[in-house]
């Protein structure tokens, strides 16, 4: 495994990380464990997760799988703040020093450890100034409790805004920035990359499969089976089976994949592609099942060549959103005015 550094951290994380969102919630906790066991095994040793996730279900997973193989303290771990977790009660979400704190306390638990290597801001929220948001997660690193800092899904100015308002007060930095990132949606070649490349922070894409459509699995005008991650009665995903350009892109995926051989397939190529752009760290795969993991794990070995990046340029061209598959407002229309 080749490991690479996370942003100008000294830290080394594989280039794959292992994403947790399924665990505990469609996928079970046995063979969830199984999975986190398998790619620690495997030479991975970045996991990701949220308390949101099945709310809380997932880091409990986590939490369970790392005592029971004892491999803690060799896995940069990585978990989220911000999600709702209670309907019932206001203060149960956002990026309030209140909310962090108390969330913080409650991840430890659930993660059964004593600290936190990258804890992230899940969105943006500007009801709450940076400075608030900046000095809870500060304390919570000088508490040791967390060791970094990150983000996700935020723009490029937001991130700088926060650079300056740590710099300004003298605070820990976010030093990584989790984005959707895929062949479906090069948003973020426009400025988070360049931003990133040029502020040595560590980028970590989500959905570097398109929630599974680039392995080719999805045909043209045929519904999804029930139980698929995308579903054609989904306001987010409708348009990823309605646009006939992603199946254009899928299918050259396809044919890249053939003329490789060996058993290599779309989301190989998809997973690669992700994995070699430049200024990426280690896009996080989500596998539901161990088919899925081991399948995901065969793209370290696929190298795509200038005449292959050309082609999916073709289809896909750098900057472009070939359709809003997640998240159509992501970015600043997404940032919340007061
Ligand atoms: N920060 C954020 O806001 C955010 C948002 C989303 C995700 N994330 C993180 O990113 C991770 C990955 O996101 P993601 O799950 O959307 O990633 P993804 O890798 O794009 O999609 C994973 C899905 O693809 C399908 N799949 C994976 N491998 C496959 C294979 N070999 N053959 C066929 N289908 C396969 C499965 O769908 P089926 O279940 O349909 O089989 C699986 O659930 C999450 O676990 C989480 O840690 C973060």
């Amino acid at each position: 495994m080749q490991y690479r550094p996370l942003g100008r951290t000294g830290v080394k994380v594989s280039p794959l990380c292992l994403g947790c969102m399924m665990f505990g919630g469609k996928t079970e906790p046995e063979p969830s464990m199984d999975i986190i066991d398998r790619a620690i095994d495997a030479g991975i040793n970045f996991l990701d997760t949220a308390n949101v996730y099945s709310r809380g279900k997932s880091e409990q997973v986590v939490g369970d799988a790392l005592q029971r193989n004892g491999k803690r303290d060799r896995i940069v771990l990585a978990t989220k703040v911000h999600g709702r977790m209670a309907d019932d009660d206001p203060n149960m979400m956002g990026n309030s020093r209140r909310h962090i704190i108390q969330q913080c306390e409650a991840s430890l638990k659930r993660l059964k450890t004593d600290w936190i290597d990258l804890y992230q801001v899940h969105r943006p929220r500007s009801e709450t100034p940076f400075d608030e948001t900046l000095r809870a997660l500060d304390d919570l690193v000088r508490a040791g409790k967390v060791r970094y800092l990150g983000t996700s899904t935020f723009a490029a100015w937001q991130f700088v805004e926060a650079l300056w308002v740590s710099k300004e007060l003298g605070l820990n930095r976010f030093v990584c920035e989790q984005p959707p990132y895929n062949l479906l949606d090069r948003r973020i070649e426009r400025e988070l990359l360049p931003m990133a490349r040029s502020h040595g922070v560590a980028v970590i894409p989500w959905s570097p499969l398109g929630q599974g459509f680039l392995t080719g699995k999805y045909q043209r005008d045929q519904a999804p089976p029930e139980g698929w991650r995308l579903s054609p009665d989904h306001f987010r995903t409708k348009s990823v089976l309605e646009s006939q350009r992603t199946f254009d892109i899928v299918d050259v995926l396809k044919a890249i994949a053939a003329e490789k051989g060996d058993g290599v397939n779309a989301g190989h190529i998809a997973l690669s592609w992700c994995m070699t752009r430049p200024g990426v760290t280690s896009p996080i795969i989500g596998p539901r099942t161990m088919e899925q993991f081991e399948d995901n794990l065969k793209a370290l070995e696929v190298e795509l060549g200038d005449e292959d990046i050309k082609r999916i340029d073709e289809v896909s061209p750098p900057g472009d959103m070939v359709a809003p598959y997640y998240n159509a407002d992501f970015g600043p229309s997404q940032y919340r005015w007061p």
